[in-house]
Parts: C-alpha cells; structure tokens; sequence
C-alpha cells in the first residue's frame, strides 16, 4: 500500500523534484570547492576518529587509469612520530612547510605500483597516470575534509628518504605527497588568486 504522502507525487513533480535536487548538490559542491583553502594554522583539538575515516573513504572512491587505485594513505597520529615527518617537509630551500607541526594529523600517500593496463598506458602514452590519480584522491580526501569542517593542505616538498625511513617504506615505493588535517586556527577565507576562465577555457580549437 502506498504511504499516504507518496499518493500525491505526480511524475511530473518527481521528475521536477530530481532536478532540482541534482541542482543543489551541483551548488553544494562548487560552495565548497569555493571556500575550501589550504589551512596552514591549526588548533591543538583531537580529530574524530570517524572524520578521518570519511575522509580516507572519499580518497578511497576516487577514480584512477584503469581502476589501478595506485596508493596507500598512511595515517600518522602518534605525535612524536608526526613531528619527525614535519620535520621532513621543511628546509632551508623551503622554509615555509614549518607549520606542519602544528597539525594533529598527517597522511602520507605512497605510490603503489599501477595495476598492468595503467602501467601499459603509461608506457605508451607517455603519461604518468599514478600521480594523476593521487592528485585525484588527494583532492577528494580534502574536499571531504572541508565538508567535515576541518582544514588541510597538499604538501608535495618532502624528503622522501627520510619518510621512507621513519615509516618502513619498501625501498622501490615513493611517499608522494602529504596531507595535513585539523581544525583550522581562522576560518577567515583568503582571495582565490586564479587565472580568470577566458585564460583558461576555450572551446573547438586551442587558441
Ligand atoms: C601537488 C601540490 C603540492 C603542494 N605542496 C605544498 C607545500 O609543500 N607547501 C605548502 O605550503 N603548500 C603546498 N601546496 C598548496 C598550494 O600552495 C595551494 O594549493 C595553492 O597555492 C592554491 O591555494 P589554495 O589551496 O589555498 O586554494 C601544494 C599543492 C599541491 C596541489
């Protein structure tokens, strides 16, 4: 038997009903692509575990050439170890990744060999498809960051050997890129310095 609101759904409003829906979560999703930032202040307050396990699940998600899935996120939130891997992103060329300290959570991404379709396009095409697909899934990790409230930031200027090391990497892997997350010490949002669209798009032929 049909529940007594349901009786009254057209189709014509259920299609309607869908769109609009679908138009909300396109307005969601480009409010919070708007107003994600990198955050590099954080407050010293624990992270629920369960927010950084959607998180990992929004990377787990991403698309990848050929499903490949060419990672593993190593999640750091022992402090003193924490601290050593801060220190590994920061040197005298690059002062400037000196606030990773101040994060209460780091995750480290290592490139994972590429399943063999993604490994043979990468061969033919010339094209390094696994750190595409990190970037990828860095993103979505941030991404569903923000949506939790919290802060991060890419970090990509690290001594891989010294990561390697800290946290028994196999020699043949690489620690790609660096995730910083907490809660933010501002959520003052800066402007968006970007190339404008005209810049950037154009449409049928490169101009
Ligand atoms: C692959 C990659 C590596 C990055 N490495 C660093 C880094 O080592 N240190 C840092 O402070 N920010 C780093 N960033 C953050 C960028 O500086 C930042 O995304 C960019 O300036 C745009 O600013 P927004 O993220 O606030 O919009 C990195 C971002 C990406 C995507």
């Amino acid at each position: 038997m049909l529940q007594p609101a349901k009786r009254f759904l057209s189709p014509t409003i259920l299609i309607f009903s869908v769109i609009n829906n679908i138009m909300d979560k396109g307005e969601i999703l480009l409010d919070l692509i708007r107003t994600r930032q990198s955050v590099r202040g954080y407050i010293n307050k624990p992270l629920a575990p369960e927010k950084i396990i959607r998180c990992l699940e929004a990377a787990r998600l991403s698309p990848s050439a050929c499903n490949s899935q060419p990672w593993k996120f190593i999640v750091i939130d022992e402090p003193a170890l924490k601290n050593e891997i801060a220190d590994a992103t920061s040197d005298k060329i690059l002062p400037l990744n000196h606030f990773v300290k101040q994060a209460p959570v780091l995750i480290v991404i290592v490139m994972e060999k590429p399943n063999i379709l993604s490994k043979f396009g990468e061969l033919v095409k010339d094209k390094k498809f696994s750190l595409i697909d990190i970037g990828i899934a860095a993103e979505h990790f941030c991404l569903q960051a923000h949506a939790e409230g919290l802060g991060t930031c890419m970090i990509g200027w690290l001594k891989e050997e010294k990561i390697k090391s800290l946290l028994n990497i196999p020699k043949n892997k690489r620690p790609i890129l660096i995730i910083t997350i907490g809660y933010p010490s501002s959520d003052k949002l800066r402007k968006k310095i970007r190339k404008t669209s005209d810049e950037i798009t154009c449409y049928n032929s490169y101009r």
